[in-house]
């Protein structure tokens, strides 16, 4: 996204002008490592019940971190972040949510790695959270073409009814943030998965006793979901996505 910008001239390296961006705070993580090599300063509103240890990472990276009141909605920080806007109308919002270069990094890298690992294996099944739906539209749509037979296995909240836009509070963070974001293309979609918090945290716990991977809050929402799919197509292979580590939820367990 931070590329797309340059290219269109929105945003000039080394220039200190300021980036604002709505996050739970991994796609802060990564703006603001790439901030701090490009030269730009970074402001992040992150939801007040978003991950601490998250958020002090972020300021030691020297971003300024504004908070939003979480109970005023999923998308409390993306509101907060328009209402900034209005009084910066110099900062470039990145808008994650509807930015086209999203899920366009995600079919121009993600995919074609993925594509590289796989080699021979044949995945009949791809299970993948829902946040913006950034990776989910463009790994989802390639590996549709490329692989021809794939059902694509959305993941969201208990509670939360993604395609008919309901979103309840819940504490998967990463996924379901308050809104159909415009760069999810539903398209793709061809089942959605619900998964309930205790499930998620379960998830998290399997993935650690049998695989050794300390993996994060969504990505056990992405194996309670895989678990459900395999009850119903034993023998097929499913390719999921381990999102972050489990240090920032580990009061969830
Ligand atoms: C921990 C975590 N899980 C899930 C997601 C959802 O990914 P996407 O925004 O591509 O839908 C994100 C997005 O940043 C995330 O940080």
């Amino acid at each position: 996204m931070i590329l797309a910008a340059e290219r269109s001239g929105e945003l000039s390296r080394g220039s200190g002008q300021t980036i604002l961006e709505p996050t739970g705070g991994n796609t802060g993580l990564g703006i603001a490592m790439a901030a701090s090599v490009l030269g730009y300063r970074v402001v992040l509103v992150i939801p007040d019940n978003y991950s601490r240890e998250k958020q002090r990472l972020l300021r030691a990276f020297g971003c300024e971190i504004v908070l939003s009141d979480s109970r005023r909605g999923n998308n409390s920080h993306g509101e907060l972040a328009q209402e900034i806007l209005l009084e910066h109308p110099e900062y470039v919002l990145l808008n994650q949510g509807a930015n086209p270069a999203n899920p366009r990094a995600h079919q121009e890298s993600t995919v074609i790695e993925i594509l590289a690992d796989l080699g021979d294996v044949r995945v009949r099944h791809l299970v993948a959270g829902v946040g913006t739906g950034g990776h989910i539209t463009g790994v989802g749509s390639v590996l549709k073409k490329a692989l021809g037979d794939l059902t694509v296995h959305a993941v969201q909240p208990d509670g939360c009814d993604l395609l008919d836009q309901r979103f309840v509070r819940h504490k998967i963070q990463g996924l379901a943030i308050g809104y159909l974001p415009q760069v999810l293309d539903t398209s793709v979609i061809d089942t959605v998965e619900t998964v309930t918090a205790e499930d998620a945290a379960t998830g998290m716990r399997l993935l650690m006793s049998q695989e050794g991977i300390a993996a994060g809050i969504s990505t056990g929402a992405n194996i309670a979901a895989c678990l459900k799919v395999a009850a119903l197509a034993p023998g097929e292979t499913i390719l999921t996505f381990a999102y972050d580590s489990a240090h920032d939820y580990l009061e969830l367990l």
